[in-house]
C-alpha cells in the first residue's frame, strides 16, 4: 500500500484518557494522555468519576494531541476507540467522542479491544514478529500466544496480579505506593536467597496469596531487603517456569513483556538470562507504550481498518467484558 493512512485512536477504559496517532508506514504523531486520580485510595476507582473526568477532558485533549502531532482533524483518516474490555461508563465516553468525531467529520470509525492493543503496540515497536507475551500489570498476570487467528491465555496468576502483589508487600513494608518500583530498586541491595518462602505453580497458572501471607508473616524477622530479594525472585521465578512451558509447547522464537511491571530491572534481569538459556529474542517496549494509551488503540484500529475496513456505526457497541480469545486476528 502506497497512501499512508493515519489513524487517531482513543482510549478510556479506566484511568486513562488517551489519543495516540499512528500511520501505515509507522511513524508516531502523538501518544497524549490525562489521567484520572482517585482522591481516596481506599476503595477502587469510582467509574462514573472516571468518565466524568474523561467527558470534561477529552475536547482539550483532542487539541493538544492535534497540536502536538502538527495535524489537524482534515490529515485523520480514521478513528478507532477502545471499546473493551473496561467500566461501562468510561467506555461510553470515549465510543460517543469518536463516534461524534466520525460523523462530524466523516470518517470510517473502528472500535478495538483494549487488551488486544496492548499486544499489538508492543510488536509494532519493537518490529516484533511472532512473541510469546508475558502481560503483567497491576491486576493481570498472563502468559499469551498467538495461535492461528487468535491470541490465546497459555498460563495466568489465579489471585492477584504481580503489580498488586508488589504493592501490597510494599505497604506492608511501610513504603509508598506504587511499591512495585521501590522493591525493584530494594531487590539489587542483596543477594541472600531466603529458601523459605512458598511457591506454588499449577499447572500452566501461578497462586500468589500464599507468597504474599508468607512473606507478610516475615517482616521483622529478616533484613528488609533479604526478605524483598526472596520474595520477587520466588514470584519472578514462578512467572519463569511458566513461560519455559509456554515456549516449549508453542515452540515461539521470541518473549516481549508488556503492563506496568515490565519497567521492573529485576524482571530483565531474569528475564535476560532465561532468553538466552533458551535462545529466544526478548523484548521489553518503553514503559510509554506498556501503560494504557492511546497509541496502542490507533495502531490496532489501523491494523483492523486495513484489513477489514471501517464499521458500521450501528456496530460501534461496547463491551465491557469481551475477553482476549474472542478476538479475531485478521491481519
Ligand atoms: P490493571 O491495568 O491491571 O488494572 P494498572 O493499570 O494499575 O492495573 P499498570 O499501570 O500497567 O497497571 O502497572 C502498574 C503496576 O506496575 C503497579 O502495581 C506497579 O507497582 C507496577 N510496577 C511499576 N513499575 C515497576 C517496577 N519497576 N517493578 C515492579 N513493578 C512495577
Ligand atoms: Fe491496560
Amino acid at each position: 500500500m502506497n497512501k499512508k493512512i493515519i489513524c487517531l485512536g482513543i482510549e478510556s477504559t479506566a484511568h486513562t484518557l488517551g489519543i495516540g496517532i499512528i500511520d501505515s508506514k509507522g511513524k508516531v504523531y502523538t501518544n497524549s494522555k490525562r489521567q484520572y486520580v482517585q482522591k481516596d485510595t481506599v476503595s477502587g476507582i469510582k467509574p462514573y468519576d472516571a468518565a466524568q473526568f474523561h467527558y470534561q477532558n477529552s475536547i482539550d485533549l483532542l487539541k493538544e494531541a492535534l497540536e502536538d502531532a502538527k495535524l489537524t482533524m482534515k490529515d485523520i483518516h480514521v478513528i478507532s476507540f477502545s471499546k473493551s474490555p473496561g467500566l461501562g461508563p468510561c467506555l461510553v465516553v470515549g465510543a460517543t467522542f469518536a463516534r461524534t468525531l466520525a460523523i462530524k467529520y466523516n470518517k470510517p470509525i473502528v472500535g478495538v479491544n483494549h487488551c488486544v492493543a496492548h499486544l499489538e503496540i508492543g510488536k509494532t515497536l519493537m518490529k516484533a514478529k511472532d512473541p510469546l507475551f508475558i502481560y503483567t500489570s497491576g491486576a493481570n498476570t498472563q502468559i499469551i500466544a498467538r495461535d492461528d487467528n487468535r491470541y490465546k491465555i497459555l498460563g495466568e496468576t489465579l489471585d492477584i496480579g504481580l503489580g498488586n502483589l508488589f504493592d501490597s508487600f510494599a505497604r506492608d513494608l511501610g513504603y509508598g505506593f506504587p511499591g512495585g518500583p521501590i522493591l525493584d530498586q530494594i531487590y539489587f541491595k542483596s543477594n541472600n536467597y531466603l529458601d523459605i518462602l512458598p511457591y506454588s505453580v499449577k499447572g500452566m497458572d501461578i497462586v500468589y496469596s500464599g507468597l504474599l501471607t508468607s512473606s507478610q508473616k516475615l517482616i521483622g524477622k529478616y533484613k528488609n531487603e533479604d526478605l524483598v530479594y526472596s520474595f520477587m525472585h520466588t514470584a519472578y521465578a514462578m512467572l519463569l517456569e511458566v513461560c519455559e512451558r509456554a515456549i516449549s509447547y508453542t515452540n515461539k522464537k521470541e518473549i516481549m513483556v508488556i503492563g506496568g511491571v515490565a519497567a521492573s530491572k529485576a524482571l530483565k534481569e531474569m528475564l535476560t538470562a532465561f532468553s538466552k538459556e533458551r535462545k529466544v529474542k526478548l523484548f521489553i517496549p518503553p514503559v510509554s507504550a506498556c501503560l494504557d494509551n492511546g497509541l496502542m488503540i490507533a495502531d490496532l484500529g489501523l491494523k483492523e481498518y486495513l484489513s477489514n475496513g471501517g464499521q458500521q456505526l450501528k456496530d460501534t457497541t461496547i463491551d465491557p467484558t469481551e475477553r482476549t480469545d474472542q478476538v479475531i486476528i485478521s491481519w
